[in-house]
């Protein structure tokens, strides 16, 4: 029988409707060589949907999220400027990214951070220092911190205004994650860097004590200890020592810009928001308002997404894995888009929609 499943498409802002329209092609090709359907359904989500609809996550979008059996999600948010017509609570990230995130618990951020040897010249970093290339898989806790924290705004006993964000996490929130990480690091290389602030945050001292109990249960994955400002350091001065990684909200999202950094652009930075039962899947990087309707972004990070939603929703791991090939043999030919260009002597620059054909062609020859 034919497994036909349903895929919530939410385009989002600027570049996003230009990336997802390449990405999208990818259920095509597949379906056009293996026993599967996808249905797709487009859904208003972001600045445009308050535009459209009042709502950043429309109540009709809701309802095709819950009843999808995965969600694909392009970037959402305009330029500062347009985003301060929008009032506070329905710009983008507060209205549509966190609701969407707290709804359905997506609580594991995988962000891999990939770059083969081959590709070592889109990285700023010599290539000395990554000779193998890299290949880190950086987990982030998605739904806690200072994210999700109470908030209060006021004036103080000296009539002073101030403000205050919490970081809160309970033991079930930091547990679940950091059991993630560890099934993941006894997949690959058995070794786990716990990335923290303990030397000053109360946060880190519980979240390592619940690494403690965790990692009982794998004896054979090693645990590195590294503080997050020195995190930043090592990313740079030595990716090649980091398998998987693990940290909270909001150190993730910091570190895993800088590794769109060090990879060399943030467009090679696909991820996966893993929930108890629903999971979606998203571009690490923003809408970038600046370059939209010019068919000059990259969709690697919106077609990567696919990718693993392939492997991790469906269970498709070699069809996933062609994506990735058919994405690496286009870079390897010499082609990349304009965010990448500058990083190679001798490289083709191709539109968006350039790139997405072929990596389409190259993905249907692997498929057959
Ligand atoms: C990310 C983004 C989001 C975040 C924003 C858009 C809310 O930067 O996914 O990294 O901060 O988590
Ligand atoms: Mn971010």
């Amino acid at each position: 029988m034919t497994n036909a499943y349903k895929i919530a498409i939410l385009e989002g802002d600027a570049i996003g409707p230009e990336i997802m329209a390449q990405a999208v092609r990818v259920f095509d090709v597949v379906s056009a060589h293996r026993d599967v359907a996808f249905e797709l359904i487009h859904s208003p989500f972001g600045a445009n949907a308050y535009f459209s609809h009042g709502k950043a996550f429309p109540e009709e979008t809701k309802t095709v999220c819950d009843t999808a059996d995965a969600i694909l999600k392009g970037p959402v948010g305009l330029s500062h400027a347009e985003s301060s017509k929008i009032p506070v609570e329905e710009q983008a990230e507060r209205g549509a990214i966190l609701p969407l995130r707290a709804r359905y618990n997506t609580f594991a951020n995988f962000r891999p951070i990939v770059l083969s040897p081959e590709m070592i010249h889109f990285s700023p970093l010599k290539p000395e220092i990554i000779p193998e290339g890299i290949d880190i898989l950086l987990i982030r806790e998605l739904v806690g911190g200072l994210y999700f924290g109470d908030k209060e705004r006021g004036v103080n006993g000296s009539g002073l205004r101030f403000v205050k964000e919490t970081l809160e996490y309970d033991e079930q929130q930091v547990r679940q994650v950091l059991e993630v990480a560890f099934q993941q690091a006894a997949k690959r290389k058995h070794k786990l860097h716990n990335i923290h602030k303990s030397n000053v945050l109360m946060s880190s001292v519980f979240w390592n004590e619940i690494l403690e109990e965790v990692r009982v249960g794998y004896p054979d994955v090693e645990v590195v200890h590294l503080l997050v400002d020195a995190a930043a350091t090592a990313l740079c001065l030595n990716p090649a020592q980091f398998d998987v990684m693990v940290m909270e909200n909001m150190f993730g999202d910091i570190l895993s810009d800088q590794a769109g950094g060090v990879l060399g652009s943030l467009g090679l930075m696909p991820s996966a928001c893993i929930g108890p039962e629903k999971a979606y899947y998203e571009p690490s990087h923003g809408s970038a308002p600046d370059i939209a309707g010019r068919n000059i972004a990259n969709p690697y990070s919106m077609i990567g997404s696919v990718a693993m939603m392939l492997e991790m929703s469906f269970n498709m791991s070699a069809e996933s894995d062609a994506v990735w090939q058919a994405m690496k043999s286009v870079f390897e030919s010499g082609h990349s888009t304009a965010d990448l260009a500058t990083s190679g002597e001798h490289i083709n620059q191709v539109s968006t929609t350039e790139f997405g054909d072929l990596v389409m062609q190259q993905l249907d020859k692997l498929l057959r």
